[in-house]
């Protein structure tokens, strides 16, 4: 069976046995997956053992297999340690194993369907840092890559972990921003959700009237630099999580607030999905963000500079369109106020405003 549930090189009588020695694979999918069965099949054919769950939260499950946004797939694998994501092929899972890279898993992003056989797709190699190389087809797998990825790997932790987590809080500290911090964060009421909390450098701004301050943050050295700022103020708790599977009920909170962090999650549109599903009726989301100019020659810039910073400053966007992805994800903005701020204008288009749910 061809792994996209396509009729590929199948056997006349159905799939051997388990074969004795080969990792079990399990494979975790959402019951509205259709594509999962041809991939199962093939795993079968290929006579590893299997186990497959069935959720609805297949986007906590990547969340805390560190797969990454732009990668995932509707069904996800683990496998002695490794992740696989999509349609992977067996031979590239057989290989993986045998070499065992330092890497966080293999993915076949976008996924791949007819007309293609799978010894043609992409497989990528990706590790915890999102570093990735492409192993191309699986008979060229694990050359020189893996050991790049291994480098590539080592020196991007130590940049991602240690030195960006201060960077970002020392960037973020500037004076320029208090003002937009005050009237955004000031407005919050009820029980809040910051998204993307950062070293927590709103925590001074909420008014009193705020009843629960719900820090979600996918960096621990972020979250660590947050929970010392918030002290022992009991209004607050950390959820060590990420915007695109936010792990708290539908409706259950008052108030989303989002400061300069949209442009960091690889899928806002994921992100503002759930944001709109954890806001109850007549929640309001309030943001301040920088984004997409008006300027035509401003976003000639933003789009040139934005692969090269984008590594370099936690994954941030320069040229995302911020009023646009919040209507697209269903919400209303009630106030808008855009601008650029002081500063090279590439970086200083901002987006202030509030939204509700549809
Ligand atoms: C420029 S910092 C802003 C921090 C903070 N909001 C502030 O105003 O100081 C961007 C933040 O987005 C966070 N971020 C990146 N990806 C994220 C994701 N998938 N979910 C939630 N937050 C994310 C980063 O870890 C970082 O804390």
């Amino acid at each position: 069976m061809h792994p996209t549930g396509r009729v590929g090189r199948s056997r006349p009588c159905g799939p051997l046995p388990a074969a004795k020695g080969l990792s079990k694979v399990t494979v975790t999918k959402d019951p509205s997956c259709g594509c999962s069965p041809g991939w199962v099949d093939h795993l079968k054919q290929a006579r590893f053992p299997l186990a497959v769950i069935e959720t609805s939260e297949i986007n906590h499950v990547k969340t805390r297999l560190g797969v990454p946004w732009p990668l995932a797939a509707c069904h996800t694998g683990e496998m002695a340690g490794y992740v696989v994501d999509g349609h992977v092929p067996a031979p590239a899972i057989r290989r993986q194993l045998s070499e065992k890279p330092r890497a966080t898993g293999l993915a076949v992003p976008g996924m791949e369907v007819e007309d293609k056989e799978p010894d043609t797709y992409e497989v990528i190699l990706f590790g915890p840092s999102g570093h990735r190389a492409l192993l191309g087809r699986p008979g060229g797998l694990m050359n020189r890559e893996p050991a790049l990825v291994a480098t590539r790997e080592k020196w991007m932790g130590f940049y991602n972990d240690v030195v960006l987590p201060c960077l970002i809080d020392r960037a973020m500290r500037k004076e320029e921003l208090v003002g937009y911090r005050r009237r955004v964060v000031g407005a919050a009421r009820g029980r809040v959700l910051e998204v993307g909390i950062g070293s927590g450098l709103n925590l001074p701004f909420y008014d009193s009237s705020v009843t629960e301050i719900i820090g979600l943050e996918p960096s621990q050295p972020l979250l660590e630099l947050a929970s010392r700022r918030a002290g022992a103020n009991r209004t607050v708790s950390f959820l060590p999580a990420s915007a695109e599977a936010i792990p708290l009920d539908a409706g259950s909170v008052d108030t989303v607030v989002t400061t300069w962090t949209m442009c960091s999650i690889p899928d806002a549109r994921a992100a503002l999905a759930e944001m709109r599903r954890v806001l109850r009726p007549g929640g309001e989301l309030l943001f301040v963000e920088h984004g997409r100019a008006p300027d035509r020659w401003v976003v000639h810039l933003q789009d040139w500079l934005t692969p090269a910073w984008r590594p370099l400053a936690g994954g941030c966007h320069l040229n995302r369109p911020i009023a646009d992805l919040i209507t697209a994800a269903g919400f209303k903005i009630d106030d808008l106020r855009t601008g650029y701020a002081p500063g090279p204008k590439p970086f200083t288009f901002l987006y202030e405003g509030s939204a509700k749910g549809t």
